[in-house]
């Protein structure tokens, strides 16, 4: 039976309260499909840049489903009613309302890139950092490496999407790789991984029957995946990352390969012992597809070796795993909830 909740904006006291900015983007939109049915977390405040509108006019999907106003987002009216907030938000914007949540006492799971990284690699490929105090307090939400860390945290920076798929598929084989080779990744998204503004290259007439790179090894998602492995094994890999974007909607795709020191390694063997108490972790003895964690929160990954060459290839749905149900999963952690509460597992197929 489909849950179907008219405005429910007043605090139920068992309930943890939550605030979504950015809703009207596409991982706000995402999230608020989960929070809606979340049986322990309770939307009590919705915001996106200007207000002024009803959620069901800002998604029609969610007419005779939820309704509620949506609100020009403001820090501390949200930390009057919400304990906990989901910031799905441009990076810049997120530190400024993370500032001030953060000092208000509420916490924060923030889907940007404002607290991912180091301060000095931020600010050599994003930005000056305008809230450098919380960059040390903040947590890298990949909870298969960081859940006791994240229990602990009143900030979690939600991993980039890319980032999420290729840090599942390659961080169990770091010992195992030859730091002296390049570290080739090969990722392909859907559209909606740029968000929902419309570029001349997002255009319907420019992507759809059309494939194409962009920002090859420049992507700022190259520093993440360089910085987030040297801190798990302590080695500086030369990481070399070129996305591609691809003419649908949701779903993320990385083929990674790289030279191993030894050859025989068995690969399935060492990601299915690696993961073997991770439940939103899939192993496959094929390569896997990008339609089959659609709509969840798993990451599939399959991999295979020849000779000293290593092949990792892992998918995931961009705006679940790669943010929004991954935001949530780090929520239920940090509120001390089990970790998939409120996060569908049926995927979205055909
Ligand atoms: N899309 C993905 O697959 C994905 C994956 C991982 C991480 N992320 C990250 O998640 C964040 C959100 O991504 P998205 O794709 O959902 O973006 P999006 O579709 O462009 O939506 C951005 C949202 O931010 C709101 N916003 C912008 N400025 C604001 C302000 N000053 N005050 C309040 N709200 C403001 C927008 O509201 P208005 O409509 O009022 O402008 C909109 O709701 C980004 O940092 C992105 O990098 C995205």
């Amino acid at each position: 039976m489909y849950v179907i909740r008219k405005s429910n904006l007043k605090s139920d006291k068992l309930k943890i309260t939550v605030a979504l900015i950015g809703a009207s983007g596409y991982t706000g939109l995402e999230l608020l499909k989960l929070l809606i049915v979340h049986p322990k977390f309770e939307i009590t405040y919705v915001g996106n840049s200007e207000g002024g509108i009803k959620v069901e006019e800002l998604h029609p999907s969610l007419k005779s489903v939820f309704s509620c106003d949506v609100l020009k987002s403001d820090a501390k009216e949200i930390a009057k009613v919400a304990q906990l907030a989901f910031l799905a938000l441009p990076h810049k914007t997120s530190m400024s309302f993370a500032k001030e949540l953060l000092k208000l006492g509420v916490k924060v799971v923030d889907l940007s890139a404002d607290y991912r990284l180091k301060l000095d690699t931020y600010e050599k490929y994003y930005c000056p950092h305008e809230d450098k105090k919380n960059i040390p307090n903040s947590v890298y939400g990949l909870p298969e490496f960081y859940r006791e860390q994240i229990k602990d945290t009143s900030l979690v920076a939600n991993p980039g999407c890319y980032p999420t798929a290729t840090l599942l598929g390659i961080l169990p084989f770091c010992e195992f790789i030859d730091e002296k080779y390049p570290i080739f990744i090969d990722a392909k998204s859907g559209v909606s991984g740029a968000g929902k503004k419309c570029s001349s290259k997002t255009h319907f007439v420019s992507i759809d029957e059309n494939i194409f790179a962009y920002n090859p090894l420049m992507h700022r998602h190259e520093p993440e995946i360089k910085e987030k492995m040297k801190i798990y094994s302590g080695k500086n890999f030369d990481i070399n990352f070129v996305p591609h974007l691809l003419p649908i909607i949701r779903g993320e795709m990385i083929d990674s390969y790289m030279l191993l020191k030894e050859d025989g390694l068995k690969p399935l063997k060492i990601l299915r012992e690696f993961y073997k108490n991770e439940p939103n972790i899939r192993i496959y003895d094929h390569p896997v597809d990008m339609k089959s964690p659609s709509g969840t929160n798993f990451c599939d990954i399959f991999a295979k070796v020849v000779g000293k060459k290593l092949y990792i290839n892992s998918t995931i749905d961009n705006i679940l795993r790669g943010s929004s149900s991954q935001a949530v999963a780090n929520a239920n952690i940090m509120c001390g909830f089990e970790e998939n509460l409120g996060i569908p597992i049926i995927a979205y197929v055909p």
